[in-house]
């Protein structure tokens, strides 16, 4: 199973979402599914904001790229995402939305044309359907309630380029004291472990 494990905490290693997305990858090697795993951390990356040449770039053939930072390619990181059959999201939350990179990433990879296109006045996701697995971090507790503007958000950009087959594991009130985070890190941990164990169960039987 190719995974692609996405993250983006400023905090790096320390990071309580890419803490998650290790534990994904622990369960996936544990369950023996012969995980196969690209690691793209959008921070390391630096992943600059979209801009109007590298936006017009996308229609003019034989752009050249060379004048690009190499991980501004759109191309390749599209490429990147249907290659895998399994895409880990890792997305702490920053002033009640995604990481400025993370958006970054978002901009290249819905592309008009590419990445989905309007067929009679309504959209249509051109990328082949796969699991992705979103992990929200959060220093408060926002689930369920009205300052949640991940999840619907997220679900948008992603069902927008065709990828349905969601799944959202929280960790919450992570700067609440540690008795909460470890309870927290925990309950997300167990959670992967059931979403790991159902995916790489469906993996076997196809
Ligand atoms: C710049 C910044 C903004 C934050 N904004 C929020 C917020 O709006 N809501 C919230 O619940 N936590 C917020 N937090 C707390 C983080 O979500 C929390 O520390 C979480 O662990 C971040 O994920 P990470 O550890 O993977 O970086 C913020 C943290 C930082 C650094």
């Amino acid at each position: 199973m190719k995974t692609l494990i996405v993250t983006a905490s400023i905090m790096g290693e320390q990071g309580c979402s890419t803490h998650l997305a290790g534990r994904v990858k622990h369960h996936l090697i544990n369950h023996g599914v012969n995980p196969l795993f690209t690691e793209r951390d959008l921070v390391k990356d630096n992943l600059p904001h979209l801009t109007a040449p590298e936006f017009s770039s996308w229609w003019q053939e034989g752009a050249d790229k060379e004048l690009l930072p190499s991980q501004c390619d759109s191309d390749a990181l599209l490429e990147e995402l249907q290659a895998h059959d399994l895409i880990v999201l890792a997305i702490p939350t920053y002033n009640f939305g995604m990481p400025s990179q993370f958006k970054a990433w978002f901009d290249r990879i819905l592309r008009p044309g590419i990445s989905f296109r309007y067929t009679s006045g309504r959209p249509e996701g051109l990328l082949s359907n796969k699991p992705v697995l979103v992990l929200i971090t959060r220093g408060g507790l926002l689930s369920d309630t009205a300052p949640d503007h991940q999840t619907s958000y997220i679900t948008t950009l992603l069902a927008f380029i065709g990828l349905t087959d969601i799944r959202f594991i929280y960790a919450g009130g992570l700067n609440m004291g540690d008795k909460v985070k470890t309870r927290a890190l925990a309950e997300a941990d167990s959670q992967i472990a059931g979403y790991v164990r159902r995916i790489a169960g469906r993996d076997s039987h196809d």
